[in-house]
């Protein structure tokens, strides 16, 4: 009988204001780290979704808790971890956010033309006690990259994302991956719905963990 899991995923963008009406992020949707959340319940293991701010529907049995900022993704995915479960990063957090978040909207007067950043928590790479997969948003060296970060955070494997492909990485419906594992073996995917991807995703993860 196939062993049930307990999957946290992250997904969508982080925000980082630096007052209560700008901030830093990026183009994710949540697209991706959505239809894993599905597939994963679908198949009949336990599911807790950390997403930032997107505008998506929950799947169906699956425990979500809605972020904004790195940090308090963080803080989410630390909650929610438990010993032995899969960790699956879809999320496109942001590296970096203001040093300083001002308490009233700035005046145009008062913006300076550099914004101090600092870094934010790598969510991922901070996990431990979990078999943890990625993802690797690139727009080249993408295989290298993917291979290097999935060594870098002590993965069992990595999803390499080729952004600039059409149909693939950000808001799309569809995506063409690449999976990378610690050894260097690689397995490339044809480009599939986000959904079918997804569905790849669980039933590796359900390999690594047998
Ligand atoms: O949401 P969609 O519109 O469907 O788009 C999907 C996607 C392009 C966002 C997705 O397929 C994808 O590639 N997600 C990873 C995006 C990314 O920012 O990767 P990265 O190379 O910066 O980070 C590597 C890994 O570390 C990722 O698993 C990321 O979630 C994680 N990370 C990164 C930085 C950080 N501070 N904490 C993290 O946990």
């Amino acid at each position: 009988m196939k062993k049930r899991l307990h999957f946290v995923i992250t997904a969508g963008p982080t925000r980082e204001f630096l007052d209560p009406v700008r901030f830093l992020s990026n183009p994710s949707t949540g697209k991706m780290g959505f239809a894993v959340a599905r597939a994963a319940a679908r198949a009949g293991h336990d599911v807790t979704f950390v997403a930032g701010p997107v505008a998506l529907k929950t799947p169906r049995d699956v425990k979500r808790v809605d972020v904004v900022s790195a940090r308090e993704m963080f803080a989410a995915v630390k909650e929610a971890v438990t010993p032995g479960c899969v960790f699956v990063a879809t999320a496109a957090v942001a590296d970096w956010r203001p040093a300083v978040c001002a308490g009233k909207k700035l005046k145009k007067t008062e913006m300076s033309n550099v914004i101090k950043l600092v870094r934010n928590p790598d969510i991922l790479k901070s996990i431990e006690g979990c078999v943890k997969i990625g993802f690797a948003a690139e727009t080249n060296d993408v295989l290298e990259e993917a291979q290097r970060k999935c060594r870098e955070k002590n993965l069992a494997m990595i999803v390499a994302n080729d952004v600039t492909e059409k149909g693939a990485g950000f808001g799309s419906d569809t995506n063409r991956v690449v999976f990378v594992y610690p050894d260097g073996r690689k397995e490339p995917l044809k480009k599939m719905s986000k959904l079918a991807v997804a569905g790849r995703i669980v039933r590796a993860c359900e390999n690594i963990c047998s």
